[in-house]
């Protein structure tokens, strides 16, 4: 079966922090997405698709912006409640509120309760894909790779791994957490479009053991993902010091188990020395920039514009990083990235943030092959956005002409009342009432 999406679509040409910004995105008028077994076949317009294609079902979405869906490249599955968490920063944060309610997963029940609940809230929000880190318990993965694969949707996601300093009832061991996440490898990755991602949580709660035995597993299965935290909070920071005294830096203790390497996400990075940046950037390694989550807990301002080395930017992604992050919009977020970006001195442009949120995040996951983009090819992960949402969003589309207006103006003012449908795989898995 042939499905057909009507409507003006984006389309990324190239990166917008490494080439032209004018030419890296256009807009497509009056196109239509051919779609066939999920994947963008054809690229056409509306009147030709009408006429070539007369047997197939069609999505018109005339008089909206079709966008790829948005990729969240950080996120934690068990935070659907602690989001909006009053008053700490980070390692607070964690003992009074994070590590409680992640301790609820350990009831399977209430982890397929969950994960139906946290996936609407992503499609509502236009977002198709996200990178998510689950509980220390296996079965946390099991039931959101579950309920994923119920939607075809491309899921990147990994039990939490942690030996020390967290309640007991939250922690595995070394072996116990290789063994439940090869068990997770075996059953869950490329099993349709799910991923599993290794997902040592952070350095202060893995011993040398948990890191040595994460990077090990790495080696055995080195096309994984890896995703961690780095350098988000100065107190995070000078522990990291005191329990690693032997690392030169807090990038150290990762390189040193062999979790420096291309595949690796690092959350935040917001603390990183330049020699950390040269290294990251020679290993081809990610950073997922959360913004509203540096603000909300406090952490601090991610120089996206000084995360470069010889000019050129490092691979880095954008994301809720939701309970610490207070919204699962990425309009939200990147809001908040261009407000930390004029805090920082610099000018984020419309379609750098647009990108970030998109194929920017699917390429610091090294699946903007696949998605992020509306190109012959990918996956049809797309979002139709009601360009008319609000009754000031109409009237400041009236004022404004240019694509990069009416981006910016769906940054600063828009949220999940703009998402008119998100498709996955090209079937509505969201749909506005
Ligand atoms: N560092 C270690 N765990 C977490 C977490 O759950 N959220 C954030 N923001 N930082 C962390
Ligand atoms: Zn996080």
């Amino acid at each position: 079966m042939v499905k057909i999406i009507l409507g003006d679509y984006l389309t990324f040409h190239h990166d917008p922090f490494l080439n032209d910004i004018d030419t890296s995105l256009t807009l497509n008028q009056a196109g239509a997405i051919i779609i066939e077994n999920g994947l963008i076949t054809a690229l056409t317009s509306a009147s030709d698709a009408r006429k070539n294609y007369p047997d197939a079902v069609f999505e018109d979405c005339s008089g909206y912006l079709l966008s790829p869906g948005f990729v969240d490249c950080h996120i934690h599955f068990p935070q659907y409640h602690v989001i909006a968490s009053y008053g700490e920063q980070l390692l607070e944060w964690l003992n009074k509120y994070t590590f409680p309610t992640e301790m609820k997963f350990h009831d399977r029940a209430y982890a397929d309760k969950i994960a139906p609940l946290f996936l609407q809230e992503l499609f509502k929000n236009g977002t198709s894909s996200a990178a998510v880190y689950c509980t220390a318990h296996a079965h946390s993965a099991d039931a959101l790779f579950t309920q994923a694969q119920k939607h075809n949707m491309r899921l990147l996601a990994g039990k939490v791994w942690m030996d020390r300093n967290a309640p007991t009832a939250l922690c595995d061991t070394a072996q116990s957490a290789y063994d439940d996440a090869k068990q997770g490898i075996e059953t869950w990755h490329n099993n349709g479009r799910n991923q599993y991602v290794l997902t040592p949580r952070f350095a202060p709660t893995s011993t040398e053991a948990q890191l040595e035995a994460a990077g090990r597993l790495w080696a055995e299965y080195p096309d994984l993902i890896m995703q961690t935290h780095l350098s988000e909070n100065k107190n995070e920071c000078a522990w990291v010091q005191e329990l690693f005294p032997d690392s030169t830096d807090y990038l150290d203790v990762y390189d040193k188990y062999g979790l420096l390497k291309k595949g690796g996400i690092f959350g935040h990075g917001i603390y990183l020395s330049e020699d950390e940046k040269q290294r990251i950037y020679d290993a081809d390694a990610s950073i997922a920039h959360c913004p509203t989550s540096n603000m909300f807990i406090g952490s601090g301002l991610f120089p996206l514009f000084n995360c470069k080395h010889n000019n050129r930017p490092l691979r880095v992604g954008l994301a809720t990083d939701v309970g610490g992050g207070s919204s699962f919009s990425m309009f939200a977020t990147m809001r908040c990235a261009y407000e930390v970006a004029q805090l920082l001195g610099h000018k984020l442009h419309p379609y750098q943030a647009w990108y970030l949120a998109s194929w920017g995040s699917a390429n610091a996951l090294h699946i903007d092959d696949k998605i992020g983009n509306i190109q012959v090819g990918m996956e049809a992960d797309i979002i139709a956005i009601n360009l008319q949402s609000t009754p000031l969003i109409t009237e400041k589309m009236s004022q404004i002409n240019t694509l990069a207006e009416q981006l910016f103006a769906h940054i600063i003012l828009g949220d999940e009342r703009a998402i008119k449908a998100t498709y996955i795989a090209g079937e509505a898995v969201y749909r506005a009432s």
